[in-house]
């Protein structure tokens, strides 16, 4: 297969910043995606239905004139998030979930929940109006291996939240771990889970290969071997439980390449590209479509979008570095060859 036509998929996790880098960022997106959630990790946070309608506007100026892109918006769950915030957003056409981060957990995450039982009566709205929870699924106790934070999420807070709130629509973000997938597959009620094309491509080596690789420190981190193989197989499956969100999350170069460096991956420039990469080493370009375009409306009650896109195979090099809102951004894939190219 040397050109594959798949229905225009969405990005359900995108990092889109603000301003000048929002200016920047977003036509890599719109270029491929018909929709994208969009992480509310500002600063200060996206917390209420009226932050996100400002956002989503911001948004919407910084697009393209000929794109019809969607930005679908999130809210922030902090301690101070009401019942009457949850009820607002499913009020709403634009707001489609609520992210929970665990407080330091990540970037712009010093806003997130302490301890998840106290946001339970809100949480319990979300199930009751049909608002789903995006989780960053980590603890961040320091006696935890930066390693383990995810499994270890699982055990302690994953199980319990699904059986107090059995009718909650949650997706695991970014899945890293094996234990992730076999948590999804297997559990019962509304529950999904999004990958990120660059957990799909490289296990942990890629932080250390020939010296410390700042570009690839993501944070959940990327993981050994066997947990890349578990991803790709979930992704590859064709199970409606697992749909793409690539977690694109540009970061200034000088900020990446620092003595405390920023987590994030900027793959939106060739998002869809490397996620055909992926699908044809697996041999499964024939799920690429359900993965890119039709689990994620399944899950969050969409409408499929209603155009095509096409992706030829047909190698191009990405630019070493990107100027964006005046910054150099070092993207995925920088200075080498990507194997596919969107011709449309
Ligand atoms: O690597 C990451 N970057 N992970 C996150 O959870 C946040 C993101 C960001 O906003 O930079
Ligand atoms: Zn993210």
């Amino acid at each position: 297969m040397n050109r594959i036509r798949i229905r225009r998929p969405d990005d359900w996790h995108l990092h889109l910043r603000d301003d000048a880098l929002l200016e920047a960022v977003v036509p890599a997106t719109a270029r491929s995606f018909g929709r994208a959630i969009v992480m509310p990790n500002l600063k200060p946070p996206v917390r209420t239905v009226s932050d996100a309608r400002a956002y989503r506007e911001r948004i919407l100026a910084a697009c393209p004139v000929d794109s019809d892109f969607e930005p679908l918006m999130t809210l922030y769950l902090t301690e101070t998030t009401t019942v009457d915030d949850i009820r607002q957003a499913a009020e709403s056409d634009f707001v489609h979930a609520v992210k929970y981060y665990p407080a330091g957990a990540t970037t712009n995450s010093d806003s997130g929940v302490r301890e998840l039982e106290r946001a339970y009566p809100v949480i319990e709205a979300m199930e009751k109006h049909g608002v789903p929870l995006l989780m960053h699924g980590e603890v961040t106790d320091g006696d935890v291996d930066v390693f383990d934070r995810e499994a270890v999420f699982i055990e302690r807070h994953l199980e319990k939240l699904r059986s107090t709130f059995p009718a909650l629509k949650m997706v695991l973000e970014h899945a890293t771990t094996s234990d992730a997938i076999d948590y999804v597959k297997s559990a019962s009620g509304p529950i999904a889970a999004t990958i990120t094309v660059h957990h799909l491509m490289f296990n942990r080596n890629a932080l250390f290969e020939g010296g410390l690789r700042p570009h690839h420190y993501c944070l959940p981190l990327i993981k050994r071997e066997r947990h890349r193989q578990a991803l790709v197989a979930a992704a590859t499956s064709g199970s409606e439980r697992f749909f793409l969100g690539t977690d694109s999350a540009p970061h200034p170069k000088h900020a990446k390449e620092s003595d405390c460096g920023c987590a994030g991956v900027y793959s939106a420039p060739a998002a869809i590209e490397l996620y055909a990469e992926v699908f044809e080493a697996a041999g499964a370009l024939d799920h690429l479509e359900g993965f890119a375009s039709l689990h994620g409306p399944t899950f969050y009650g969409l409408a499929p979008n209603d155009d095509f896109v096409e992706l030829e195979k047909s190698p191009w090099t990405m630019d070493a570095e990107l100027t964006a809102g005046g910054e150099t951004i070092v993207p995925l894939r920088a200075g080498n060859e990507i194997g596919w190219r969107q011709v449309r």
